[in-house]
């Protein structure tokens, strides 16, 4: 639509544009011929004129002589509706009258030219008066004859007003000179072919005359050819009409003297157009428009010719400056729409051009909106992408919390139940058995309880109904207290515990009880990831409108995540929770937030922790309700279980091979200490508290079997798992792995990760006493199974490995004597101990006497199979001596080797 509106808005610019519209007129021009000079003449002239009325156009017809034709040309002229006809008739004939008063009728203006007709219907009449051009000639014929004398008349056409009128003039020229007289009258109907025509027809007549009058030069000069021809002689003279110039017409003639004398005849062109312009511009014109005529011969040639050869001259430069002006004009009118046609381009480029930026802007507009809204719909997708990304997060880690709660329970409640199983299937239990058992079980009740305590606190804090219970009390004296407490338990550990504070007394509104949970929380914590010789300082001091309590240790430290989210209930760190962790810290959090405190907590990994806490002084930021009503200045009494110590009763499982070595990787320490009290008696077993320096124990004990905890700090039990299945060294021991785990999914990541056994906690002792035997057994078998056929089955492809790799090895040094158990263990990357221990735990027999089993093999080969000597066997399988060579044989296979190769059949 808007496209259209601009369109028509051109269209309308560039009609303004256009030059108003001039109103042209056609112009019909009927000519009676246009075959002869003169009429061209008259043609000519009219052009010229015209050239000065550009809104003049003429259409021209030549009747050619004919009367019918001419009539049909004017008939044309009328149709194509002309404006004014100009007319030369043929003839006075009454058609051609009628058809010329009918186009006058029509109300077209009607110009006559050079000839009449019989009506007056017509605006105004241009020509020559003939009558009395003939006049003239009549009187002039005696002065030409002299004395007088014989004229023959050549006639114009009969029927036509200049024929007609000449012939008057003539005789009544002559009418008063007796002397002169017409001998003849030809009609040469103004053409020169039909004046030769009537002069060869009359020569006789012409020999006779004296003078020949025809009424135009064209016929006079036709009939004096005609006399030359037929030799008359003399010739007589020749006076014409027209005189035109031009080498061949009238005036050259008077020059050259074949013509005694002519009648300047003008042929009105000019004038016609004139009059034209005066009656189509409504100005009155003159009804009869007379031309001037001249007789021209010998006495007034020259000036004449001079005069004439000017004009035409000055004609022939009008007519080439029309053609100039003509060509300019054309160019005027390309450049013009040259012009036109650019200014249009002109201006639809500019059209387009803002419509283009039209289009651009727009398009610039609508991608700027859908920006917007893609923008928008952006940040509105990011919001619920982390909305439902923290919604998935807290169920993740509530998830995990519930397994982490499940996990604390498992651990007190198996060392509750092991102990009660193995009271009950002793048949006599001792006092001291009895005593210690329970005490066992005590603690880890009070394990529970403490777990069960802490989570219904959690649980009052996250509903809002724990209430602070403050009264003002000496912080210096309380801090005092509670770092006494944990000195036994730090000197046990060998830590450097320190309380550091300048105060002596300090008073300090807090809840006894929670501040106590707090810090004992926080000293746990300290303990349980502060190494042996480490320090943990607790810190008081004050500001001024604070008490700070700082507890500092050089212990583990944290990552930077898990610092980050130290206090958070449900995050368990990398992997692991623990009680001072967990609840532990989103605990004393809560607690110190319930004292209107601060609780913040900086680390570096390997380097330690601080905690450091900051309450508010005074009492003015408690509200009446969070006052104790009661002062509460007894703290109560930490219970320190994990100090106990306690004596487990005697195993009743039976004494297994104490030889056998077992490593146990176990960080709770309870329960580690637990494992070993039961199997210390049936076999020689060591213990670690992370995987790490487990793997580092089994390195280099190469034990029989390792029993290992799955949740551990750091390495976890799986990873330990696989590393122990992938090394050559370790392959070949199993592993037991322990958890509280229980779910399935970790079942399969333990025996991805190639573990032997998986035993769930709690677990009884027997199970797991039993369990380890039959373990031990099992491998037994395969021990069995390897040094007696060295056949593999594809479960055992690392071992199958490894023993290949060894025969090689020894295959290749085989006739080196020297070639020892040092050698061989360096080959493959062991130590001796190592090849030493996995040597024996594969095929139960030592280095050195696999190397000889290969020796012998490898003798009985060749004793089978050679001629060679025994010399040569024994030189060729390592031994230094044939005699050594034969004990050792006859030791292994019975029989000497000369022995042997009989047997075989050599
Ligand atoms: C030309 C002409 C002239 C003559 C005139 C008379 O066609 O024959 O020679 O003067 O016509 O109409």
């Amino acid at each position: 639509m808007r496209l259209r509106i601009l369109l028509l808005l051109l269209w309308m610019g560039l009609s303004c544009q256009t030059p108003a519209e001039k109103k042209t007129y056609s112009i019909g021009f009927s000519q009676c011929t246009g075959g002869d000079e003169w009429r061209r003449v008259m043609l000519n002239d009219i052009n010229r004129e015209l050239t000065l009325y550009p809104d003049f156009r003429l259409i021209y017809k030549d009747a050619a002589n004919s009367t019918a034709t001419q009539l049909a040309q004017i008939k044309e002229l009328v149709q194509q509706d002309i404006d004014l006809l100009i007319i030369s008739p043929n003839e006075t004939s009454p058609v051609l009258t009628a058809a010329i008063d009918e186009v006058f009728q029509k109300g077209i203006p009607v110009i006559l030219l050079d000839r009449k007709i019989t009506s007056e219907s017509y605006n105004s009449f241009i020509g020559a008066d003939n009558l009395e051009i003939g006049r003239m000639v009549g009187e002039a014929l005696p002065t030409l004859l002299k004395k007088g004398g014989k004229i023959v008349e050549v006639w114009g056409l009969a029927s036509s007003s200049p024929a007609q009128e000449r012939h008057k003039g003539l005789i009544e020229g002559i009418s008063k000179k007796p002397a002169v007289q017409i001998i003849g009258q030809l009609y040469g109907q103004w053409e020169q072919d039909t004046a030769r025509k009537v002069a060869l027809a009359n020569l006789d007549i012409l020999r006779e005359a004296d003078l020949v009058f025809a009424h135009n030069d064209v016929m006079a000069l036709s009939v004096q050819q005609v006399c030359k021809e037929a030799g008359i002689r003399p010739l007589p003279l020749f006076v014409g009409i027209d005189g035109l110039p031009g080498p061949k017409s009238g005036l050259q003639k008077i020059m050259e003297g074949t013509l005694t004398a002519t009648f300047l005849y003008p042929t009105g062109g000019e004038e016609a157009i004139e009059t034209a312009a005066r009656i189509l511009a409504g100005k009155a014109a003159k009804r009869e428009y007379v031309l001037n005529s001249i007789r021209i011969d010998r006495s007034n040639i020259k000036a004449i010719k001079t005069q004439s050869d000017k004009l035409l001259l000055q004609q022939q430069d009008i007519e080439s400056l029309n053609q100039r002006i003509g060509q300019l004009n054309d160019t005027y009118a390309s450049q013009k729409n040259a012009l036109y046609v650019i200014i249009t381009c002109l201006v639809l480029a500019v059209f387009l051009g803002i419509w283009a930026l039209y289009l651009v802007r727009a398009k610039q507009l609508s991608n700027r909106k859908l920006e917007l809204q893609n923008r928008q719909i952006n940040e509105q997708k990011d919001k619920i992408e982390e909305v439902s990304n923290k919604a998935r997060q807290a169920t993740e880690e509530k998830l995990r919390f519930y397994s982490y709660i499940s996990h604390e329970f498992r651990t007190p409640l198996s060392l509750i139940l092991t102990p009660v199983e193995d009271l009950l299937n002793q048949k006599a239990i001792s006092q001291k058995d009895l005593k210690s058992g329970l005490l066992y079980i005590q603690k880890n009740a009070h394990r529970l309880l403490r777990l069960v305590d802490q989570m219904l606190d959690l649980r009052k804090t996250d509903a809002g109904q724990q209430l602070l219970q403050a009264s003002e009390q000496d912080v210096v004296q309380f801090l005092r207290e509670i770092v006494t407490d944990f000195q036994q338990k730090a000197h046990k550990s060998k830590i450097d515990l320190q309380f550091i504070t300048s105060a002596t007394f300090l008073p300090l509104w807090f809840d006894a009880e929670k501040l106590d949970k707090v810090l004992f929380n926080l000293l746990s914590n300290a303990f349980k990831y502060t190494p042996k010789g480490g320090f943990i300082h607790v810190i008081l001091q004050e500001t001024a409108e604070n008490v700070q309590i700082i507890i500092k240790d050089n212990g583990e430290g944290m990552s930077d995540t898990e610092k980050e989210r130290a206090f958070d209930l449900y995050f368990s760190g990398q992997k692991k929770y623990s009680l001072g962790t967990g609840l532990g810290l989103a605990l004393s959090r809560e607690f110190v937030h319930l004292h209107h405190g601060e609780i913040e907590v900086t680390s570096t990994k390997n380097e330690g922790t601080t905690f450091d806490i900051s309450l508010p002084k005074g009492d003015a930021h408690l509200m009446p309700d969070e006052k104790a009503l009661l002062d509460k200045t007894e703290r109560p009494t930490p219970t320190f279980w994990e100090e106990t110590e306690v004596v487990l009763p005697t195993p009743a499982a039976e004494i297994a091979d104490a030889a056998t070595s077992v490593v146990l990787i176990e960080d709770n320490t309870d329960l580690s200490h637990y494992i070993l009290d039961k199997l210390a008696k049936i076999v020689s077993i060591q213990s670690f508290t992370t995987a790490e320096r487990g793997w580092e124990g089994i390195l280099s004990m190469i034990p029989d079997l390792i029993i290992c905890d799955v949740m551990l700090p750091g390495m976890d039990g799986f990873e330990l798992t696989q590393r122990v299945k992938e090394d050559f060294r370790t392959s070949h021991i199993p592993v037991l792995l322990l958890t509280a785990k229980s779910q399935i999914d970790a079942k399969i990541e333990g025996s991805r990760a190639g573990a032997d056994v998986y035993l769930t906690k709690p677990f009884n002792t027997t199970h797991l006493t039993e369990t380890i035997k039959t373990m031990l057994n099992n491998r037994a078998k395969i021990q069995r199974r390897f040094s007696s056929e060295y056949v593999f089955t594809n479960e055992n492809k690392i071992e199958k490995r490894f023993l290949n790799e060894l025969t090689a090895r020894i295959e290749t040094h085989i006739a080196d004597s020297e070639f020892s158990v040092e050698k061989l263990s360096t080959d493959m990357g062991m130590s001796r101990v190592q090849l030493y221990r996995k040597v024996h735990a594969l095929l139960q027999m030592n280095v050195n006497d696999y190397i000889t089993e290969i020796r012998i093999n490898k003798a009985k080969a060749l004793l089978r199979d050679t001629n060679k000597s025994i010399a040569d066997v024994a030189y060729e399988t390592g031994f230094n001596s044939a005699a050594y060579f034969t004990t050792l044989f006859r030791q292994k296979q019975q029989q000497t080797p000369s022995e042997f190769r009989k047997s075989v059949g050599v």
